[in-house]
């Protein structure tokens, strides 16, 4: 693809793995991000594993004079949204924030790029739009009815997009429907770097292996599941910035919108990501059970099938991929 993809919030987790994996595969990536929830050290680990200058843009993505410059000085082919506010909990505290940002700033990308002409766009959505699972795996018919602010602000950004493409169909969108992103990058240079207490299974496997947070609570022992934990569809960040590259190239051949899950089509149980950790880095994690987490759900993964049949993608790194090489970032310092 001739020109640029400005990839924003692409210095935070998942962005800072596809600028790298854009830059690996040969296009010339740009980051915009605000630095809300990212690190300026990021950059030369960026440059340094893409092999390449990689121009950054520090801007709030609802800032339409900055958006509108950005445009106008770069030549933009493409744009990979992933700038958002994306913790579950924070959001039922902080609503306003999370619609504006999270739905605002979709609105204020869309804008712009239509008036530069940019129609190509890979939207980050999460698996929380659909809520509590009727089937499983969960196809991308499945109905949406998320149970969180954050849930609701992906689900009206993942519809407005929809809309702007059935008014106009030069519009090329792929709105990705991400299941549970976990890992690092192989080099141990750029990984999820959580400013507070991490939420997520895997950072917060690593904190603890490393003596930085005590013991692991596993909300529910009694789920109707084959040890008794909750499942979930763990794929590899790597994995992840790779769907966003095929995303890319699809967008190139094909015009509309189309929703796709990334899902390794499979899940594991606490237990059995607690026991691949342990493996992955030789010590015993702490962990006490507790009792089952309102909103919570058994067992959720992915029907990745269309995904895999589009864009030529499929999530091929394994369990225990993922816990060696995030144990190797966090051995590494685990942060910026
Ligand atoms: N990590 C997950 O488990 C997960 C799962 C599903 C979907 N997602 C989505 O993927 C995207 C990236 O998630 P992540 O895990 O990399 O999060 P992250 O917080 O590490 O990255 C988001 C980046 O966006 C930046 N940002 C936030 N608000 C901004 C704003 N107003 N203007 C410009 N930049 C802004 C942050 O500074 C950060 O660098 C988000 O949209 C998130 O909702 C994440």
């Amino acid at each position: 693809m001739d020109g640029a993809i400005l990839v924003t919030g692409g210095a935070g987790y998942i962005g800072s793995h596809i600028v790298v994996a854009l830059a690996q595969a040969g296009h010339t990536p740009i980051v915009l991000d605000d630095f809300s929830n990212s690190a300026l050290d990021v950059m030369p680990r960026l440059e340094a594993l893409g092999g390449r200058p990689i121009p950054l843009i520090v801007a709030d993505v609802r800032d339409m004079v900055a958006l509108r410059r950005t445009f106008h000085d770069h030549p933009i082919a493409g744009v990979v949204h992933c700038a958002g506010l994306k913790s579950v909990g924070e959001g039922e505290e902080r609503p306003l924030a999370y619609w504006d940002v999270n739905v605002g700033g979709t609105i204020a990308l869309a804008e712009i790029m239509g008036e530069a002409g940019v129609a190509r766009l890979v939207f980050s959505s999460s698996a929380t739009v659909y809520g509590q699972p009727d089937v499983l795996p969960v196809p991308e018919t499945a109905p949406l009815r998320p149970q969180s602010v954050y849930g609701r602000t992906k689900r009206t950004a993942e519809d407005f997009l929809r809309d702007l493409t059935r008014a106009n169909p030069n519009w090329r969108i792929a709105i990705l429907r991400y299941f549970n992103p976990a890992g690092a990058h192989p080099s141990a240079r750029i990984g999820e770097a959580p400013t507070a207490r991490p939420q997520n299974l895997v950072p917060l496997l690593c904190r603890i292996a490393a003596g930085e947070a005590p013991q692991l609570a596993i909300y529910g022992s009694d789920w109707p599941t084959s040890d008794g934990t909750g499942v979930r569809d763990y794929l590899h960040v790597q994995d992840l910035a790779e769907g966003h590259v095929a995303a890319l190239g699809f967008l190139s051949e094909n015009a509309g919108a189309v929703t796709l899950n990334l899902g390794m089509g499979r899940g594991s149980s606490v237990l059995e990501v607690v026991h691949a950790f342990e493996r992955a880095c030789g010590r015993r994690i702490a962990r006490v059970f507790a009792a089952r987490r309102p909103g919570d759900v058994a067992r959720y993964y992915a029907d990745p099938s269309a995904a895999n049949r589009l864009l030529g993608w499929r999530a091929s790194r394994d369990l225990a991929t993922i816990c060696a090489d995030a144990w190797r970032w966090q051995q590494a310092g685990g942060r910026y």
